[in-house]
Protein backbone atom coordinates (compact mmCIF):
# COMPACT_ATOMS: atom_id res chain seq x y z
CA UNK A 1 0.00 0.00 0.00
CA UNK A 2 2.16 2.91 -1.39
CA UNK A 3 1.71 6.53 -0.14
CA UNK A 4 0.89 8.34 -3.47
CA UNK A 5 1.40 12.19 -4.14
CA UNK A 6 -1.12 14.50 -2.77
CA UNK A 7 -1.83 17.23 -5.97
CA UNK A 8 -1.78 20.76 -5.48
CA UNK A 9 -3.57 23.32 -6.83
CA UNK A 10 -3.25 24.41 -9.66
CA UNK A 11 -2.54 20.83 -10.62
CA UNK A 12 -5.11 20.34 -13.96
CA UNK A 13 -6.39 17.23 -12.47
CA UNK A 14 -8.22 19.03 -9.37
CA UNK A 15 -10.43 20.08 -12.29
CA UNK A 16 -11.15 17.04 -14.12
CA UNK A 17 -14.60 15.07 -12.92
CA UNK A 18 -13.79 11.82 -12.10
CA UNK A 19 -15.78 8.68 -13.47
CA UNK A 20 -18.00 6.35 -12.16
CA UNK A 21 -16.77 3.09 -10.97
CA UNK A 22 -18.25 0.25 -12.69
CA UNK A 23 -17.05 -2.71 -10.66
CA UNK A 24 -16.03 -2.64 -6.85
CA UNK A 25 -12.71 -5.07 -7.90
CA UNK A 26 -9.03 -5.49 -6.84
CA UNK A 27 -8.25 -2.46 -8.46
CA UNK A 28 -10.39 -0.06 -6.77
CA UNK A 29 -9.71 -1.06 -3.29
CA UNK A 30 -5.99 -1.45 -4.40
CA UNK A 31 -6.24 2.47 -5.43
CA UNK A 32 -8.66 2.94 -1.54
CA UNK A 33 -6.38 1.13 0.50
CA UNK A 34 -3.39 3.95 -1.23
CA UNK A 35 -5.76 6.51 -0.46
CA UNK A 36 -6.11 6.01 2.91
CA UNK A 37 -2.49 5.76 3.93
CA UNK A 38 -2.03 8.54 1.48
CA UNK A 39 -4.93 10.41 3.75
CA UNK A 40 -3.79 9.20 7.38
CA UNK A 41 0.05 9.84 6.75
CA UNK A 42 -0.96 13.97 5.47
CA UNK A 43 -3.74 13.84 8.94
CA UNK A 44 -6.52 14.58 6.51
CA UNK A 45 -9.99 13.92 7.07
CA UNK A 46 -10.71 13.26 3.63
CA UNK A 47 -9.38 12.19 0.13
CA UNK A 48 -10.33 11.88 -3.53
CA UNK A 49 -9.16 9.76 -6.08
CA UNK A 50 -7.80 12.86 -8.68
CA UNK A 51 -6.01 14.28 -5.23
CA UNK A 52 -3.82 11.13 -6.04
CA UNK A 53 -4.08 11.34 -9.58
CA UNK A 54 -6.74 9.04 -10.13
CA UNK A 55 -9.92 9.67 -12.16
CA UNK A 56 -12.29 7.63 -10.12
CA UNK A 57 -15.59 8.13 -7.83
CA UNK A 58 -13.57 6.84 -5.07
CA UNK A 59 -13.26 8.80 -1.62
CA UNK A 60 -11.97 7.79 1.84
CA UNK A 61 -12.63 9.95 5.12
CA UNK A 62 -11.34 9.27 8.09
CA UNK A 63 -13.06 11.27 10.85
CA UNK A 64 -11.36 12.31 13.91
CA UNK A 65 -12.12 9.84 16.91
CA UNK A 66 -13.36 6.94 14.34
CA UNK A 67 -10.90 4.12 14.45
CA UNK A 68 -10.96 3.34 10.91
CA UNK A 69 -10.94 4.89 7.63
CA UNK A 70 -13.98 4.42 5.61
CA UNK A 71 -14.01 3.95 1.80
CA UNK A 72 -17.06 5.73 -0.59
CA UNK A 73 -17.15 4.40 -4.33
CA UNK A 74 -19.59 6.42 -6.45
CA UNK A 75 -20.98 8.81 -3.56
CA UNK A 76 -23.83 11.21 -4.07
CA UNK A 77 -25.65 13.54 -2.26
CA UNK A 78 -29.45 12.84 -1.90
CA UNK A 79 -30.61 16.00 -0.49
CA UNK A 80 -29.50 18.24 1.67
CA UNK A 81 -30.84 20.96 4.15
CA UNK A 82 -29.79 24.00 6.33
CA UNK A 83 -26.88 26.50 5.84
CA UNK A 84 -24.21 27.09 8.01
CA UNK A 85 -20.09 28.97 7.82
CA UNK A 86 -16.74 26.26 8.86
CA UNK A 87 -13.63 26.86 8.11
CA UNK A 88 -12.49 24.37 5.34
CA UNK A 89 -8.94 23.54 4.32
CA UNK A 90 -7.65 21.27 1.40
CA UNK A 91 -4.82 18.77 1.10
CA UNK A 92 -4.58 20.15 -1.93
CA UNK A 93 -4.06 23.50 -0.65
CA UNK A 94 -1.10 23.15 2.38
CA UNK A 95 -1.04 26.03 4.58
CA UNK A 96 -4.31 27.54 3.57
CA UNK A 97 -7.55 27.88 4.86
CA UNK A 98 -10.92 29.72 4.67
CA UNK A 99 -14.47 30.25 5.57
CA UNK A 100 -17.11 28.75 3.09
CA UNK A 101 -20.89 27.83 3.10
CA UNK A 102 -21.98 24.53 3.75
CA UNK A 103 -25.33 22.46 5.15
CA UNK A 104 -25.94 21.45 7.99
CA UNK A 105 -27.41 17.96 7.22
CA UNK A 106 -26.39 15.96 3.56
CA UNK A 107 -27.94 12.71 3.35
CA UNK A 108 -25.71 10.29 0.86
CA UNK A 109 -25.39 7.30 -0.18
CA UNK A 110 -22.12 5.59 -1.69
CA UNK A 111 -20.80 1.51 -2.45
CA UNK A 112 -18.61 0.74 0.27
CA UNK A 113 -15.54 -1.71 -0.35
CA UNK A 114 -17.08 -4.68 -0.73
CA UNK A 115 -19.60 -3.02 -2.77
CA UNK A 116 -22.57 -3.08 -0.75
CA UNK A 117 -25.01 -0.02 -0.90
CA UNK A 118 -24.32 2.50 2.41
CA UNK A 119 -26.67 5.37 3.26
CA UNK A 120 -26.60 8.14 5.56
CA UNK A 121 -28.52 11.04 6.71
CA UNK A 122 -25.71 13.55 8.79
CA UNK A 123 -24.24 16.87 10.17
CA UNK A 124 -21.08 18.44 11.45
CA UNK A 125 -18.06 17.40 9.90
CA UNK A 126 -19.28 14.12 8.15
CA UNK A 127 -21.82 16.34 6.09
CA UNK A 128 -18.99 18.95 5.35
CA UNK A 129 -16.68 16.48 4.43
CA UNK A 130 -19.07 14.52 2.10
CA UNK A 131 -19.52 17.75 0.40
CA UNK A 132 -15.98 18.69 0.31
CA UNK A 133 -15.21 15.38 -1.20
CA UNK A 134 -18.05 14.86 -3.78
CA UNK A 135 -17.27 18.21 -5.00
CA UNK A 136 -13.75 17.00 -5.71
CA UNK A 137 -15.00 14.11 -7.83
CA UNK A 138 -16.54 17.00 -9.66
CA UNK A 139 -13.69 19.35 -10.29
CA UNK A 140 -14.69 21.58 -7.80
CA UNK A 141 -12.38 22.99 -5.15
CA UNK A 142 -13.65 24.32 -2.10
CA UNK A 143 -12.18 27.75 -2.77
CA UNK A 144 -14.76 28.23 -5.55
CA UNK A 145 -17.50 28.63 -2.42
CA UNK A 146 -14.71 31.34 -0.94
CA UNK A 147 -17.58 34.34 -1.26
CA UNK A 148 -15.78 37.96 -2.38
CA UNK A 149 -15.53 39.21 1.52
CA UNK A 150 -14.42 36.04 2.46
CA UNK A 151 -10.55 35.17 1.76
CA UNK A 152 -8.30 32.49 2.11
CA UNK A 153 -5.97 32.71 5.27
CA UNK A 154 -2.87 30.94 6.95
CA UNK A 155 -3.78 28.18 8.18
CA UNK A 156 -4.14 28.10 11.75
CA UNK A 157 -4.85 32.09 11.55
CA UNK A 158 -8.89 31.97 12.34
CA UNK A 159 -8.77 31.18 16.00
CA UNK A 160 -11.52 32.04 18.57
CA UNK A 161 -9.92 33.05 21.58
CA UNK A 162 -12.24 30.99 24.00
CA UNK A 163 -11.09 27.86 21.75
CA UNK A 164 -7.61 26.31 23.24
CA UNK A 165 -5.11 26.47 20.43
CA UNK A 166 -2.00 26.70 19.35
CA UNK A 167 0.96 29.71 19.35
CA UNK A 168 4.49 29.71 18.65
CA UNK A 169 6.34 29.16 21.64
CA UNK A 170 9.53 30.62 22.72
CA UNK A 171 11.79 28.30 25.09
CA UNK A 172 14.83 28.98 27.18
CA UNK A 173 16.68 25.54 27.67
CA UNK A 174 18.90 25.33 30.35
CA UNK A 175 21.05 21.89 29.73
CA UNK A 176 23.19 20.97 33.06
CA UNK A 177 26.39 19.49 31.91
CA UNK A 178 28.22 19.40 35.34
CA UNK A 179 28.10 15.16 37.06
CA UNK A 180 25.05 14.09 38.08
CA UNK A 181 25.06 14.86 41.61
CA UNK A 182 27.06 17.99 42.13
CA UNK A 183 25.31 21.05 42.39
CA UNK A 184 25.79 22.69 38.92
CA UNK A 185 28.22 25.68 38.58
CA UNK A 186 27.51 28.93 36.40
CA UNK A 187 29.73 27.64 33.69
CA UNK A 188 28.07 23.98 33.21
CA UNK A 189 24.96 25.23 32.24
CA UNK A 190 24.29 26.04 28.75
CA UNK A 191 21.96 28.31 27.72
CA UNK A 192 19.56 27.64 24.51
CA UNK A 193 16.84 29.63 22.99
CA UNK A 194 14.48 28.07 20.90
CA UNK A 195 11.57 28.68 19.09
CA UNK A 196 8.59 26.23 18.91
CA UNK A 197 6.76 27.67 15.59
CA UNK A 198 3.44 26.78 15.01
CA UNK A 199 3.58 28.27 11.27
CA UNK A 200 6.93 25.55 10.51
CA UNK A 201 4.40 22.61 10.50
CA UNK A 202 4.16 23.98 6.92
CA UNK A 203 7.07 25.23 5.30
CA UNK A 204 7.14 28.69 4.56
CA UNK A 205 8.59 28.13 1.07
CA UNK A 206 5.26 25.89 -0.08
CA UNK A 207 2.97 28.69 1.42
CA UNK A 208 4.64 31.26 -0.68
CA UNK A 209 4.35 29.13 -3.82
CA UNK A 210 0.69 28.50 -2.79
CA UNK A 211 -0.32 32.17 -2.26
CA UNK A 212 1.64 32.73 -5.63
CA UNK A 213 -0.19 30.22 -7.70
CA UNK A 214 -3.51 31.00 -6.01
CA UNK A 215 -3.11 35.01 -6.98
CA UNK A 216 -1.97 34.13 -10.18
CA UNK A 217 -5.92 32.26 -10.20
CA UNK A 218 -7.67 35.25 -9.54
CA UNK A 219 -8.44 34.62 -5.85
CA UNK A 220 -7.88 37.25 -2.85
CA UNK A 221 -5.21 35.93 -0.62
CA UNK A 222 -4.48 37.27 3.27
CA UNK A 223 -0.85 37.01 3.81
CA UNK A 224 0.37 34.47 6.38
CA UNK A 225 0.81 36.58 9.32
CA UNK A 226 4.44 37.17 10.56
CA UNK A 227 5.36 35.06 13.66
CA UNK A 228 5.58 37.80 16.11
CA UNK A 229 3.25 35.81 18.72
CA UNK A 230 6.59 34.81 20.89
CA UNK A 231 5.23 35.82 23.93
CA UNK A 232 5.52 32.69 25.99
CA UNK A 233 8.60 32.32 27.96
CA UNK A 234 9.30 29.62 30.26
CA UNK A 235 11.65 29.45 33.37
CA UNK A 236 11.78 27.02 35.83
CA UNK A 237 14.35 26.50 39.02
CA UNK A 238 15.13 23.21 37.53
CA UNK A 239 19.10 23.57 36.65
CA UNK A 240 18.45 20.36 34.48
CA UNK A 241 16.20 21.18 32.49
CA UNK A 242 13.58 24.93 31.91
CA UNK A 243 10.86 25.25 29.73
CA UNK A 244 7.78 22.17 28.96
CA UNK A 245 4.63 22.71 27.60
CA UNK A 246 2.52 25.38 28.59
CA UNK A 247 -0.87 24.52 29.62
CA UNK A 248 -3.98 26.64 30.65
CA UNK A 249 -1.35 29.80 29.32
CA UNK A 250 -2.95 32.83 29.63
CA UNK A 251 -3.06 34.80 26.36
CA UNK A 252 -4.73 37.25 24.55
CA UNK A 253 -5.06 38.20 21.07
NI1 LIG B 1 -9.94 18.69 -0.42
Amino acid sequence: MPIRRIRVFPDPILRKKCRVVRRVDDKVTDLANDMIETMDSAGGVGLAANQVGALQRVVTLHLPGDEDAIVLVNPEIRDTEGEREVIEGCLSFPGFEGMVKRSVTVKARWLDENGSKMKVTTEDLFAQALEHEIDHLNGILYVDHLLEHEKLAAAGSYVDPEEPHMHDVELEVHADHSDEDAEPEESDIEVVHTTIKFSDLYSEDSVDKMQYDLRKAGYVIDPPKATDQTHDHVESDDPHLDGGVLLDHDHSH
